[in-house]
């Protein structure tokens, strides 16, 4: 009697554990963490956009040349394309064949993702505005979060020639995006202190800063 008891305690602590595992892992407050990967609002792939499809990241990203933030680009950037690409290039094609084959012009057909689009703009499936619909921001998560007493700057990088991939990792093989890396202090600080001088018009070089003050407030 004693070892079954033993046994079912023993059972009991396993499913607590496992219902904890479950929990915390799913579980991120945000913050700097490498490898945190929520699911986004919309199913955008980076590994499609920025890979298969080679589209630039500053197309998109375009704060990331002038300010601080690299920014998400608003819905009507998309619609550049989707207006036009109303679903997967396999769908559309497929549809165009069967229509020819039956003699009728192709319909439009507009995939459950590309939809969320429309609707986050107000407009119907001929992308016209759609009074039934109040345009409504797309809610996407964010993935990277420093501290607020960190003072990150985009533009200077970019002017600098750094390469997104040197602190984002493959972006352009993510199908979900994750932060790839754990951006802390030392990070920054490794690549400051080794990059090459930079010269500067009178002829000194000078490193890129370490002092404290650069980059918190
Ligand atoms: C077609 C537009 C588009 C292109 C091109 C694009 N992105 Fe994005 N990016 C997005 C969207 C939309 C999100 C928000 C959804 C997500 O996180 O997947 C995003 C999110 C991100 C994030 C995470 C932001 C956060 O919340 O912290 C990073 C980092 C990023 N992109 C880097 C890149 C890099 C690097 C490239 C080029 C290799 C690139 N992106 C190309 C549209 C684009
Ligand atoms: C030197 C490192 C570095 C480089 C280079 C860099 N990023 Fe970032 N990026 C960061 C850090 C650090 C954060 C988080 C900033 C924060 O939370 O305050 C970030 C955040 C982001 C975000 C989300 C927040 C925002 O600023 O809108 C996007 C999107 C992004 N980066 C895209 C890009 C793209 C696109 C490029 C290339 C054009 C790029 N980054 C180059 C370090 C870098
Ligand atoms: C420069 C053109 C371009 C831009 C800008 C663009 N896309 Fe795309 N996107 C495409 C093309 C082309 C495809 C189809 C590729 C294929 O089927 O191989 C696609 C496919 C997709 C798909 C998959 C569709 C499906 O049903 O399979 C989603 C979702 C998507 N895009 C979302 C977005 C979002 C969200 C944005 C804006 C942040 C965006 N795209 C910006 C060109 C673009
Ligand atoms: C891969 C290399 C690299 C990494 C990683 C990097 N930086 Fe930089 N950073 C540079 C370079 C190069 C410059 C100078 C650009 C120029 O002025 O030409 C710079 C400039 C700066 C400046 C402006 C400094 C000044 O003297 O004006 C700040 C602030 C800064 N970085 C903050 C950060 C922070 C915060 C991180 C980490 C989240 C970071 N950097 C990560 C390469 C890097
Ligand atoms: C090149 C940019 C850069 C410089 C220079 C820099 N820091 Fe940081 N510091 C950071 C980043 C990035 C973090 C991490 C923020 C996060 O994890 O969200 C950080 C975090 C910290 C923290 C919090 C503890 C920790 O390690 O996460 C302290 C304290 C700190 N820095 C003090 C300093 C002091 C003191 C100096 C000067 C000797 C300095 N920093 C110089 C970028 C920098």
């Amino acid at each position: 009697m004693d070892r079954m008891i033993a046994r079912i305690f023993v059972v009991c602590l396993l499913l607590i554990g496992v219902v904890v595992v479950a929990v915390t892992a799913d579980f991120h407050l945000p913050g700097n963490h490498a490898g945190y990967a929520p699911t986004q609002p919309i199913n955008f792939s980076h590994r499609l956009h920025a890979g298969e499809l080679s589209i630039d990241c500053t197309y998109c990203h375009y704060g990331a040349r002038k300010s601080r933030t690299a920014g998400i680009p608003p819905a009507n950037i998309c619609m550049n394309c989707h207006q036009d690409v109303t679903s997967s290039f396999d769908t559309m094609l497929s549809e165009k064949l069967k229509a020819i084959d039956e003699e009728r012009e192709a319909t439009r057909i507009i995939s459950p993702e590309i939809a969320k689009i429309y609707r986050a703009l107000g407009l119907n499936p001929e992308g016209l505005p759609d009074p039934e619909q109040d345009p409504e921001p797309i809610q996407w998560t964010r993935v990277h979060h420093l501290a607020d007493f960190v003072a990150f700057d985009h533009s200077v990088h970019v002017a600098g020639g750094i390469a997104c991939q040197s602190c984002h990792g493959p972006v352009q093989t993510m199908d979900r995006l994750r932060q790839d890396r754990d951006l802390n202090m030392g990070f920054c600080l490794d690549c400051h202190r080794n990059t090459p001088a930079i010269a500067s018009p009178d002829g000194h070089t000078t490193h890129v800063s370490t002092d404290c003050a650069a980059c918190h407030y």
